[in-house]
């Protein structure tokens, strides 16, 4: 069980970061990156090119049976997911696959597949573990929890940049409704709820670069692990 609870799990709310920093930390400790949504990206992707509805249960369920979604290393030290054996990263960042990982992330047998699948990856091998159940849900021993957040307004001005960049034209009003509705559906919804675990250190990201953020994690990590070579002496009496 050591190695399950020897992650690193990272939480956080819509576009706080949360998945740029779990890369790049992962990348600089030389652990493997659990992206949990890309997990659920990859089995939507299988779902939309066998034709299936993302929100068909039996056929999902049926597909679930014959899906190996798992994590690669580059050379480079960087993360990529596979799907049946395939590096699906780049295919799985289309809007078409997003709107059905988010109808697929809500079917009770995917949530099943997909945690048992994030214990059983952890168990093989060190990780950093990103994804709004990760220190609730998926690894409530980890040692190691992190919740990423920032004020809604900050949110949806990183997401409207990363829009723009791409291409978009949406304005940056709808972008904050659209991050804020996300809230709302995340922190409401009855199977693993977005909620933040009380043993998670809290960090904001709000005037902080990606690095920064990194550069903050690996403080704490340093504290603690300290704390582990060298404990508290027994209380007396
Ligand atoms: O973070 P993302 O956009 O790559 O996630 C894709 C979808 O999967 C999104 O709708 C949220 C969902 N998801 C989830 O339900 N649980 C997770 N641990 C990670 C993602």
């Amino acid at each position: 069980m050591k190695q399950i609870n020897d992650v690193i799990a990272i939480d956080g709310p819509a576009a706080s970061g949360k998945t740029t920093v779990a890369s790049l930390l992962a990348k600089r400790l030389g652990l493997l990156n659990i992206n949990t949504g890309a997990m659920y990206r990859a089995l939507s992707l299988k779902a939309i090119r066998a034709g299936i509805q993302a929100g068909d249960s039996g056929k999902i369920g049926l597909l679930l049976d014959s899906t190996d979604i798992s994590f690669r290393r580059r050379a480079d030290g960087s993360t990529f997911v596979t799907l049946d054996g395939e590096d699906v990263s780049e295919q799985i960042r289309s809007q078409e696959v997003a709107r059905a990982a988010s109808i697929i992330a809500r079917l009770p047998a995917v949530r099943h597949y997909m945690v048992s699948r994030q214990k059983k990856i952890a168990s093989h091998m060190r990780a950093v573990a990103e994804g709004r159940d990760t220190t609730t849900v998926v690894f409530p021993k980890a040692r190691h929890k992190f919740f990423i957040d920032a004020p809604l307004e900050t949110r949806a001005r990183r997401r409207y940049k990363e829009l723009h960049a791409q291409g978009s034209s949406i304005s940056l009003e709808q972008v904050k409704e659209d991050v804020g509705t996300r809230d709302v559906a995340d922190c409401s919804r009855k199977l693993s709820p977005l909620t933040r675990d009380p043993d998670a250190v809290i960090i904001d990201s709000t005037n902080l670069t990606p690095e920064q953020v990194v550069e903050k994690i690996e403080e704490h990590l340093g504290q603690s692990l300290k704390r582990e070579a060298n404990p508290p002496p027994a209380e007396e009496g």
